[in-house]
Parts: structure tokens; C-alpha cells; sequence
């Protein structure tokens, strides 16, 4: 825990915000954690669903510049449209449920595929695609045919947050890419916003994380908006009886349906955090403890009366250093699911087209 607070604290603005001679992984730099026993500096990031394979300085050699590259591009693109940090960090998430953090998400239409960018949660959704392709051609001029796309996914996640004044995180890297998309897998696996805390947890649980990341991850909608279309359900017909949802505060309520209205609007966006959406902070725990809560999924992490969420969101709300500790393990947990290593998958050129 200690190594967390000092992790963010200390570093955050020295390694991310000057362009610093700090590159990802310098060999030496002990971040308080993944010197698990094995001595050779292989990293283990605690808390992971199982070995990843991954490794921090995955690119300490062959492109010590990358996370410098992003960062760089990230901060051009969230000064021209600050809703873009929200974007990337979503898009992580996104890949991450689908086959694993492979940059399925990424590919465009192909013969023997369907893109996951046509999903019910992704279609007129997932933003941030043109930025991506940025990154990525910096790269392939930088150091051609060298850093996955879905690494670039994982990094452009933790610089948005970063960037946006969130925590930061020491990051296994050397995640492959695939060579398909599973729209099914996109329609499946990512839950829906007027899950029940039961529905989220079983769909963490099926990613091999827990209620602690789901009520950590899902501050991460301190960021970010969303439309009319995903939570006009709570203001109109929350359980088929015409009545709004009875955990939705009073003036929030008023204020959304002027935002939804019962017909048409639903591409209209509201915050998910209406008190500080570009910045990355707890207000979104708060803001759930006073019954807004935008989306079904955030409230119920509180109103689904489940001890473990509930006491979280507390928890959140009360200790901001908290939630960015757990905040960071979880990402770090979420971004080992099911990578492709080794030999599997490949190096995209581009990240919209498998080689
Ligand atoms: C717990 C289950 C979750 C549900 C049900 C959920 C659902 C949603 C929905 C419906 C939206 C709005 C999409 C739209 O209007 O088109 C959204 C936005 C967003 N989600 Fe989630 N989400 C969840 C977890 C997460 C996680 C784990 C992350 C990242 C770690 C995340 C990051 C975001 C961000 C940053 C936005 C704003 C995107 C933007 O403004 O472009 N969400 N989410
Ligand atoms: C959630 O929304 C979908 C799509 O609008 C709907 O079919 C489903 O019945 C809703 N589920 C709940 C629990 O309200």
C-alpha cells in the first residue's frame, strides 16, 4: 500500500507530465513491487489474475521512447478535446473484455470478421480510434514494427489518466496482437449499463476480477460522458412501471430529463461525473453517495445493497489516495487479462488491419 501512495505521489508529474529522461522500465528503477523472488528483474505485477508474461521494460531496448511518443500525443489531443482522455481509457477496457487485451477492438471490418466497432456498446460509442492511429504512426517511424497495439491501448489508458490528474502506475507491456475480432465476444462480455450489482460482479468474476476492481474500475467513470439513450431507462421506466428509478436524487433527476427527454435525444450527453468530468478524481464515489449517479451500473454499486461495493463507495468517497491506490492495481489487473505473448498473435502496422 505504502509503495502505491509513493508511486503516484512522487511520481506522477515528474514521469509523465515534463518529457523527463524517464523512460517505461528503466532497468534499476524498483517501483516497490514486482521484485517477487525472482531476482533476474522479472516482474510480476502483484494482484494479477494469474502470471501475465509481461514485463515493464518490455521495451527498454527496442523502443525506450514509446511511452515518451504517447504522452506526447496524448496531451496535443486532450488540449483539443478534453473529452478524449475519457475516450482512450474506456477504449483499454473495452479491448481488455474481449478476447483479452489484444487490440481486437481496433480492427475494422474484415473477410472473416465483423469489428467489435459495431457491437451494441461500441457502435456510435467508442471514441478515440484517429488518435490511436496517431500514436501508432509515430511508432512505426520511431521504431517500426516494434510496440503492439494493444500495449498502446494500456499506455494511452494510464496517460489519459494520468494526464486528466489521476493516479499513476508501473505497467507490464509486451502484449501481442490478434489476428481476429469477435463481435459476439464485444456483445457479450461487456456489461450493460442498467446491469444489477449481481449482473457486474459475474462479469468482472468471468475476467477473473473481483468486487474490489469492479467498484475501482468503475471510478473510472470520473471521466468521460455518456448518452441520454444509456440511462433513460432510470428516468422514464426504470422496472417496467412507468416510474424513474427511486435511488436517483430529486434535482438530478429534473436536470437529466431536461438533457433525455422521453422522446428523441438519445445521441444527447450527459457527464458521468457532473461535478468534475474532465478531472480525474473521487467526486464520482461522492456524487453516488448523494444518489447521482448517472448510469444503473454506478448507482447500484451502493443501492444493490451488496456489503463489499457498498462499504467501497464509501470507502472511495471518503479517501481519495484509496481509490487511486486500488484504482492503479486494477488496472494493472485488468490490462494482464489473457494477453497474447511469445510467438502468438503478431505486431500490428496498422492497427485498424491484421499484417
Ligand atoms: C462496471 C461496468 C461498466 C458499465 C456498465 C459501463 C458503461 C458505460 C456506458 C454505458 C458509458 C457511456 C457510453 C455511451 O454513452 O455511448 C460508459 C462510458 C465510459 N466508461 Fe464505462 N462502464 C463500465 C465500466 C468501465 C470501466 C471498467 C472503465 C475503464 C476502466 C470505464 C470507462 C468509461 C469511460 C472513461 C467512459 C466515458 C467515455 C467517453 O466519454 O468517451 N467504464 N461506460
Ligand atoms: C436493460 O436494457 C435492455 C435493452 O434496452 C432491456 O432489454 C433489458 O430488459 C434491460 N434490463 C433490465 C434489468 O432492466
Amino acid at each position: 500500500m505504502a509503495s502505491f501512495k509513493l508511486l503516484y505521489a512522487s511520481f506522477t508529474l515528474l514521469a509523465l507530465l515534463s518529457s523527463s529522461s524517464f523512460t517505461l522500465g528503466y532497468p534499476g528503477f524498483n517501483f516497490g513491487w514486482g521484485h517477487g523472488g525472482g531476482g533476474g528483474g522479472v516482474s510480476r505485477p502483484i494482484g494479477g489474475p494469474r502470471f501475465s508474461g509481461l514485463s515493464p521494460a518490455f521495451y527498454s531496448h527496442s523502443c525506450p521512447q514509446a511511452n515518451d511518443i504517447i504522452v506526447s500525443v496524448l496531451k496535443s489531443a486532450i488540449s483539443k478535446d478534453p473529452r478524449m482522455a475519457a475516450s482512450l481509457l474506456r477504449l483499454h477496457f473495452h479491448d481488455c473484455f474481449v478476447q483479452g487485451c489484444d487490440a481486437s477492438v481496433l480492427l475494422d471490418d474484415h473477410p472473416t470478421f465483423v469489428s467489435e466497432k459495431k457491437s451494441v456498446p461500441n457502435k456510435n460509442s467508442l471514441r478515440g480510434f484517429e488518435v490511436i492511429d496517431e500514436i501508432k504512426a509515430k511508432l512505426e517511424q520511431a521504431c517500426p514494427e516494434t510496440v503492439s497495439c494493444a500495449d498502446i491501448l494500456a499506455l494511452a489508458a494510464r496517460g489519459s489518466t494520468v494526464l486528466s490528474g489521476g493516479p499513476n502506475w508501473e505497467l507490464p507491456l509486451g502484449r501481442r496482437d490478434s489476428k481476429k475480432a469477435s463481435l459476439s465476444g464485444s456483445n457479450n462480455n461487456i456489461p450493460p449499463p442498467n446491469s444489477t450489482i449481481q449482473n457486474l460482479v459475474t462479469f468482472f468474476r468471468r475476467q477473473g476480477l473481483n468486487e474490489v476492481d469492479l467498484v475501482s474500475l468503475s471510478g473510472a467513470h470520473t471521466l468521460g460522458m455518456a448518452r441520454c439513450t444509456t440511462f433513460k431507462q432510470r428516468l422514464y421506466n426504470q422496472n417496467g412501471n412507468n416510474q424513474p428509478d427511486s435511488t436517483l436524487e430529486r434535482s438530478y433527476y429534473h436536470d437529466l430529463k431536461a438533457v433525455c427527454p422521453k422522446t428523441g435525444g438519445d445521441n444527447n450527453v450527459s457527464p458521468l461525473d457532473l461535478a468534475s468530468p474532465v478531472t480525474f478524481d473521487n467526486t464520482y464515489f461522492k456524487l453516488i453517495l448523494s444518489g447521482k449517479g448517472l448510469l444503473t451500473s454506478d448507482q447500484v454499486l451502493l443501492s444493490g445493497n451488496v456489503g463489499k461495493p457498498m462499504q467501497l463507495v464509501k470507502d472511495f468517497a471518503d479517501d481519495r489516495a484509496l481509490f487511486f491506490n486500488h484504482f492503479a492495481r486494477s488496472m494493472v489487473k485488468m490490462g494482464n487479462v489473457h494477453p497474447l505473448t511469445g510467438n502468438k498473435g503478431e505486431v500490428r502496422k496498422n492497427c485498424r488491419r491484421v499484417n
